[in-house]
C-alpha cells in the first residue's frame, strides 16, 4: 500500500473482530517502531501486550462503567515512552514515541487491521499502570487496539491544508 493511501484511509475502529491478532504479525507491526524518527537514538518506545490476566487486572481496576470498553478489541497494547527527566529530552522522547505509535497504526492499517489509539483514564491511575506493569519513569500515550475490522468508519471532516500551513518570506 503506497503511504499516501495508507495515511489517507486509515480509521479509528470502535468494533473488531474477536480473532486475536496472531503474534507474528504482532511482532511485524511493532518492529516498524523501531524506525521512528528519536532524537539522541534514545529509542523511548514501549510496547506491552496484554495477554488475559493483564486484561483482567486493568478491568479489575477500570471499574464495572469502563471495563466493558476494554473488551472492544481482541488485542490491546499499552504504549508508553520511558523518560529520563530531562525536559527537552523527554518532550522529544514523547514526540518519538507518538511517531512510533503512528507507525504501528499505518502498519496494522496496511495490513488489513483495524486500529484505535484511546487513552482511558484507568491508564493515568497508579492502580491501572501497575495492573499493566508500567514501572515509574514512563509515561503512557494510549492503548492501541487491533483486531480485523467489522466495518469501514467513514472518513471525518478535516479542515483544508490552508488553514494550517503557511509559506513564510
Ligand atoms: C493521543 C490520542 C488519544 C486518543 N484518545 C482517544 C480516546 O480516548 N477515545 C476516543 O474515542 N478516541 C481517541 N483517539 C482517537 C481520535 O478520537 C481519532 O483519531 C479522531 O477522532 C480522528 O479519527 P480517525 O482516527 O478515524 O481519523 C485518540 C487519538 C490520539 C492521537
Amino acid at each position: 500500500m503506497d503511504v499516501f493511501d495508507a495515511i489517507r484511509g486509515r480509521r479509528t475502529h470502535k468494533s473488531f473482530d474477536p480473532e486475536p491478532v496472531p503474534r507474528e504479525m504482532l511482532e511485524e507491526l511493532f518492529d516498524l517502531a523501531r524506525f521512528a524518527p528519536n532524537h539522541h537514538l534514545t529509542q523511548p518506545w514501549r510496547f506491552r501486550v496484554l495477554g488475559p490476566k493483564a486484561l483482567v487486572r486493568l478491568k479489575e481496576e477500570a471499574g464495572p462503567a469502563e471495563a466493558p470498553k476494554l473488551d472492544r478489541a481482541p488485542t490491546l497494547v499499552v504504549a508508553s515512552a520511558r523518560l529520563s527527566g530531562a525536559q527537552q529530552q523527554d518532550e522529544e522522547d514523547l514526540c518519538a514515541t507518538a511517531a512510533a505509535v503512528y507507525a504501528v497504526l499505518l502498519g496494522a492499517h496496511a495490513r488489513g487491521l483495524a486500529s484505535y489509539w484511546r487513552t482511558p483514564a484507568v491508564l493515568r491511575t497508579r492502580e491501572g499502570r501497575e495492573a499493566v506493569g508500567v514501572p515509574d519513569g514512563e509515561r503512557v500515550l494510549g492503548l492501541i487496539h487491533l483486531g480485523r475490522p467489522l466495518t469501514q468508519p467513514p472518513p471525518k471532516d478535516r479542515e483544508p491544508v490552508g488553514s494550517f500551513l503557511v509559506f513564510l518570506d
